[in-house]
């Protein structure tokens, strides 16, 4: 439908606002008090009503090294004049061979081959379609069963919604995939609120759970166990210290698979390559996406050790051996983006300078303790998750709100109801987590 207003003008009445149905958003409340990004660079975003906004989110998890980084944006530009397209069914590209290999060589043990895809949610629903489909080339055909994790978020997807355990992403699409158990999530703020890191308690009360899992449904059913190895969309909640060893030492003992979701936690949120490689975990699947190359176009992966890969060549001797892929998977531009990336996390020392800043971070964060109405602080990496206490009847709305105050104030944080979360530019320096920090502190105490 033709619109008759123009771009720029920004209040409800401006009807050039109303066919974009806006993803995870409050459309509503959006369209009246719209923030629009122009442009970026670096650290920061400048919105239309031209404001100069630090992004403290790294866009979504995604931009790690901040925006249009000149060896990226060059990157970008060369391959869009040397090749635009090509099919990822029976053709490739050199590059994108290229990047699987650097990929595989962050990983440890024999996680080797890389599976492309276009998103997070993406990457969710290939790892456990490789999963079910190994078993069965295994002779174990009766292994279908998945097990995620309450408060885990492995995208929108149907597989990743149905082992994922965020309530407001599962109860309206229906019956989800069968089959699928959740372990309780590893986090009690009663007796944890303010851990630094991960928190310090035993962890197996949480393996005799999966134990028991396996014990009613038998491993025989089981293909695989899902997990993020920190919650990062459900608020930033970090597991215990050897949480996701002992899940692989359990998961291995039954011939479960262990898939880890790395979409936000690698390429550097950790201060590692991955979580895997900072925990020292060798999973089976890991899917990665959003850092992979800073966001610039939409890309994923899920790498398998080469045993599973190996299992698909070999039982499927002819033809095609994984029924499975996308139009778009390993797109040029995605992958000319994503080498160039590499190749500036590897030149910048960027998992070193993400380490070396995270104590300060940690401190900074932890700070806020004592501000109104925050019940809890928790942090990783560089990532960080601060908790306000619900209003009776409006949950989230006191988070929206801080949120809100804390962009008024040039900051841009992300809020999940009321749980509020800060993943800065892992390149940024200790003046921006200040900023940040204080931002978020003036936009708390702006909050009743
Ligand atoms: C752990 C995890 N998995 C999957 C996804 C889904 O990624 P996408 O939005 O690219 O589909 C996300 C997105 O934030 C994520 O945090």
């Amino acid at each position: 439908m033709a619109s008759d207003t123009q771009p720029g003008q920004s209040t409800i009445e401006n009807d050039w606002l109303k066919s974009y149905w806006m993803p995870f958003t409050p459309n509503k409340a959006f369209k009246a008090a719209p923030r629009l990004y122009e442009r970026a660079d670096g650290f920061h975003y400048h919105t239309s009503d031209g404001r100069k906004i630090l992004d403290a989110f790294s866009g979504l998890w995604c931009c790690n090294l901040g925006h249009r980084h000149p060896k990226i944006v060059d990157a970008m530009k060369a391959q869009i004049d040397e090749l635009d397209y090509s099919s990822a069914f029976n053709f490739g590209h050199p590059k994108i061979f290229e990047l699987a290999n650097v990929i595989s060589a962050q990983f440890p043990g024999d996680l080797d081959n890389v599976f492309f895809v276009n998103s997070g949610s993406e990457a969710a629903d290939t790892a456990l379609k490789i999963a079910i489909a190994y078993h069965r080339l295994k002779g174990e055909g009766t292994r279908t069963r998945l097990i995620g994790r309450v408060n885990g978020y492995h995208g929108v997807g149907f597989g990743g919604i149905s082992v994922g355990g965020m309530v407001n992403n599962r109860k309206f699409f229906g019956s989800l995939l069968p089959g699928v158990d959740h372990l309780t999530f590893p986090y009690d703020m009663a007796t944890q609120a303010f851990s630094r890191g991960e928190p310090d308690i035993d962890v197996e009360p949480f393996m005799k759970e999966l134990e028991g899992i396996i014990a009613l449904h038998d491993a025989s059913t089981i293909a695989a166990v899902i997990v993020e190895p920190f919650a990062g969309s459900g608020g930033v909640f970090v597991p215990p210290k050897k949480y996701l060893k002992r899940l692989r030492e359990v998961t291995k003992k039954h011939g479960i698979l262990l898939i880890v979701d790395e979409v936000i936690s690698g390429f550097g949120r950790m201060g590692a390559a991955n979580a895997v490689t900072h925990y020292g975990v060798e999973p089976d699947i890991v899917t990665m996406a959003k850092g992979i190359n800073n966001g610039a176009v939409p890309m994923g992966a899920a790498i398998v050790r080469k045993e599973i890969y190996d299992t698909f060549m070999d039982e499927m001797p002819t033809g095609v051996e994984f029924f499975h892929g996308y139009t778009y998977s390993g797109h040029p531009l995605a992958a000319a983006a994503a080498l160039a990336t590499q190749q500036a996390i590897a030149e910048e020392d960027v998992y070193d300078r993400a380490r070396e800043l995270a104590p300060y971070f940690e401190e900074a964060v932890h700070s806020l303790k004592g501000e109104p109405n925050v019940t809890d602080i928790r942090n990783v990496g560089l990532a960080a998750g601060v908790t306000v206490a619900s209003r009776d009847g409006a949950s989230g709305a006191r988070g929206g709100e801080v949120f809100l105050k804390t962009y008024e104030n040039g900051v841009a944080i992300r809020a999940n109801g009321d749980h509020l979360a800060i993943a800065p530019i892992l390149t940024m320096g200790r003046a921006e987590i200040d900023e940040t920090v204080e931002a978020f502190r003036k936009g708390l105490r702006a909050v009743a």
